[in-house]
């Protein structure tokens, strides 16, 4: 494979938490970049489930556009592939705590999926204070997933924020049509139902808008070094406040 002159940009998923839906942005992000004429590797750090592996064999059963997906067993092998693609999008496995410290300055962006209850959100911000602990030069962001009402996203969103952590202005919604459309090896935003994929679009929006910052190089107000300039502590989430936080809300 021909080498790049730049190398390409990593954009990794990830959280302490199992199900929260890394697999399935990863696999949406994968799709729309290849759709904006990309060229993308989707990179499966999960080996024991392959779980993205097997959605593309759907995929290509299906003669959908294909996605390049390969295994990888460290962040580090994955990012050496940024030589050949424009975009390398890295499906982590779940309490990849070990990975985290790795992530920090490995990739340039970093997407946090959580769905909107403390089980999720509480890794959520603990990942986040580790991140800006590792004084992370990549953009960070929780995507709230899995949402269903106005309220548990509201109150969701509020947890996170009083961390400081910044969470994606669109949210993906909870729907049964999500999962029928991967499980026939789609992606969210080929849903289809339009509405479903226009919620879908919404979010890779914000997502892009971040790209958009990376590419132009863009500070944004919680970015690791204005954090610790003008947030110091804040971002250092230790289990122990996160136990607070999350008593003080529920009471
Ligand atoms: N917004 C949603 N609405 C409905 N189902 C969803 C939604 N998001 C994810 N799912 C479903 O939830 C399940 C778990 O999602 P996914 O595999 O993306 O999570 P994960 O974080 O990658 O999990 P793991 O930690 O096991 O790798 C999948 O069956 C997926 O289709
Ligand atoms: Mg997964």
């Amino acid at each position: 494979m021909k080498k790049k002159r730049n190398p390409g940009r990593v954009i990794a998923l990830g959280s302490m938490k199992g199900g929260c839906g890394k697999s399935t942005i990863a696999r949406t992000l994968a799709v729309e970049l290849k759709a904006m004429g990309f060229s993308v590797l989707l990179a499966d750090l999960d080996t024991e489930q392959d779980t993205i592996i097997h959605w593309s064999n759907r995929r290509v059963e299906k003669g959908l556009p294909e996605i390049v997906v390969r295994s990888f067993a460290s962040v580090a092998k994955a990012r050496e592939q940024r030589a050949f693609f424009d975009y390398v999008v890295i499906d982590l496995k779940p309490r990849a705590k070990s990975m985290f410290g790795d992530l920090a300055n490995i990739a340039e962006i970093m997407l946090i999926p959580a769905r909107p209850c403390l089980d999720d959100c509480q890794p959520a911000a603990m990942v986040w204070g580790k991140l800006q602990t590792a004084k992370t030069t990549a953009k960070v962001a929780c995507i709230l997933n899995s949402c269903t009402t106005d309220y548990e996203t509201h109150r969701a969103r509020r947890y996170l924020e009083a961390f400081g952590v910044r969470v994606l202005d669109h949210v993906v919604p909870e729907k049964p049509g999500y999962r029928m459309a991967q499980d026939g090896g789609y992606a969210l935003s080929e849903c289809m139902r339009g509405k479903l994929s226009d919620r879908a679009k919404h979010v890779l929006s914000d997502i892009f808008a971040l790209i958009e910052d990376v590419v132009l190089k863009k500070r944004t107000s919680n970015d690791a070094v204005s954090q610790t300039k003008a947030g110091r502590g804040r971002s250092n989430v230790t289990d122990k406040q996160a136990d607070i936080k999350l008593v003080t809300d529920a009471a």
